[in-house]
């Protein structure tokens, strides 16, 4: 079997050797910048490892579909990041910020157009099924996008809604990942199944933590703008969880937090305080802890029904990195 640091060795490998197209310029460039300024890359990662359970070496057939996750994922936080008004990502300033909001969508748009081509590269005996993964993916995280929108102009959303927009937003790609490796691998589809559910709950886990750091993380390890959700009146998880756990008090509390002003840097500053200081008094900020370890240990029991020993181990360690991360 593969180790993990092989497989971070070929992912690393993958894109720094990736080449796209030169002109025009103005809108390869922006891909370009994006894909060079990295990030965690655990969709492709993920999809390598889920891979090379099956399988003992790594070659084109799953390393272009691999790098199509990632820059399918990347475009998405283009568009993500117009949407989101976010200045910073990967600790460099966003595509919109830099070449303007015209650019940023028509670069993405390619984007999107690149990564289902390299996708396509999947072999012929699994391409439909990959294919057909790949675009109910694609379409799931617009549905996903689109409900975290709708919520900012809501003032509550029960926690039943907000796990299926994140389900669509952020655990459907993962679960994709997850799943589309073990397809390329030569997995049975119960395997590819419970690696899917796997990924899925992975997901989840991986947004709460990303709401909760988007709270309370360090700015120059997360490479995101902290307080940004709170701006935007996102419905995060601290949110939907604060609602949850509020009396008639703390209530009204909370609902004139998130009404606060938000225009100067000063009022930003002031609601971006306010609200984290009713997070603490509330506790969500250790249910979102024991929240993220819950959802990772349902993740780990559908590795269980995929897999046993060694491969099993693999995909817990996998699963530990995103629990503990900070960025
Ligand atoms: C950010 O994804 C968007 C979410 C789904 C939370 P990542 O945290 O994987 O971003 P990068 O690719 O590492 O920058
Ligand atoms: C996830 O949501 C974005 C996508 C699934 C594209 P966020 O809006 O929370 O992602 P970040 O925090 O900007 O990376
Ligand atoms: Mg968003
Ligand atoms: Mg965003
Ligand atoms: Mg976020």
């Amino acid at each position: 079997m593969l180790s993990e640091e092989k497989i971070d060795a070929a992912v690393q490998a993958l894109f720094d050797g990736i080449q796209f197209t030169q002109e025009p310029a103005g809108l390869y460039d922006p891909l370009r910048y994006m894909i060079k300024i990295g990030g965690k890359r655990i969709r492709p990662k993920l999809c390598l490892t889920t891979y090379a359970l099956y399988q003992d070496s790594i070659g084109p057939e799953v390393l272009e579909p691999a790098a199509g996750l990632e820059i399918f994922h990347s475009f998405t936080l283009i568009h993500d990041d117009i949407m989101d008004k976010s200045p910073l990502r990967r600790g460099v300033a966003t595509i919109w910020k830099k070449w303007g909001a015209d650019t940023a969508v028509l670069s993405g748009d390619v984007m999107c157009i690149d990564s289902y081509r390299r996708i396509a590269q999947a072999p012929c005996e699994v391409l439909r099924k990959v294919m057909s993964l790949f675009s109910a993916t694609a379409a799931q995280v617009c549905e996903g996008q689109q409900y975290d929108m709708e919520f900012e102009s809501r003032a509550e959303v029960p926690i039943e809604e907000y796990v299926r927009m994140i389900g669509l937003k952020t655990g459907a790609l993962i679960a994709c990942a997850a799943k589309m490796g073990a397809i390329i691998g030569g997995a049975s589809d119960a395997d590819c199944d419970n690696l899917y559910e796997y990924g899925y709950y992975l997901g989840l886990a991986f947004q709460v933590a990303d709401d909760y750091l988007d709270a309370f993380g360090n700015e120059r390890i997360f490479g995101k703008p902290i307080g940004g959700d709170i701006i935007n009146n996102k419905k995060s998880w601290l949110t939907v969880r604060a609602f949850e756990k509020a009396d008639t008090t703390r209530r009204t509390e909370l609902l004139k937090a998130l009404g606060l002003p938000s225009v100067s840097d000063e009022e930003k500053a002031a609601k971006i305080a306010r609200v984290k200081a009713l997070y603490r008094e509330l506790d969500v900020t250790e249910d979102a802890k024991y929240e993220i370890l819950r959802l990772n240990e349902k993740a780990l029991e559908y590795a269980r029904k995929a897999t046993d020993g060694v491969r099993y181990e693999t995909l817990r360690r996998f699963a530990e990195k995103l629990v503990g991360r900070a960025k």
